[in-house]
């Protein structure tokens, strides 16, 4: 009786962990992820501009690194803090075989893009 309980409960909780787990955030629509619009703007902007080079939610790298969580870490790949201040510099001057982003990105751009980064 009490394995039969037990068995009730886990398995509900297994199969949503395994649905969890093979969920790929990239494929989600902008309200699957919860954005907001600031965020969704920024989503847009992020994937004409930086999903080429690297993952979103990934820490796997592709020619850039992963940047999943990348503002949950307290550094980034290169050790500076992974703060607004030193990501915008990233985007804006670029770094190594990075492209600096300049200012072919709006102020307006740049903060939707970087409230996406947090949504990471
Ligand atoms: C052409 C490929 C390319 C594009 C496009 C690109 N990056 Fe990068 N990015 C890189 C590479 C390569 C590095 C590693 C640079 C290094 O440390 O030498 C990097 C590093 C980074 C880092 C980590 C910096 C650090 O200090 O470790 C962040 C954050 C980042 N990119 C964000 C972005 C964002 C946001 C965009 C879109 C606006 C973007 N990148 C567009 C290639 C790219």
């Amino acid at each position: 009786m009490k394995r039969r309980i037990l068995t009730s409960l886990c398995l509900p909780l297994l199969l949503v962990l395994a649905a969890g787990c093979g969920r790929d955030p990239s494929t989600e629509t902008d309200a699957q992820l919860g954005l907001n619009a600031q965020q969704a703007a920024g989503r847009r902007i992020y994937n004409l501009r930086c999903a080429g080079c690297h993952k979103a939610y990934s820490s796997r790298g592709l020619q850039g690194p992963g940047l999943k969580h990348l503002f949950r870490k307290k550094y980034m790949p290169s050790g500076l803090p992974a703060n607004d201040r030193f990501v915008e510099r990233t985007i804006v001057n670029g770094r190594g075989m990075m492209p600096a982003a300049g200012y072919t990105l709006s102020d307006e751009e740049l903060r939707d893009l970087l409230a996406y980064l947090h949504t990471l």
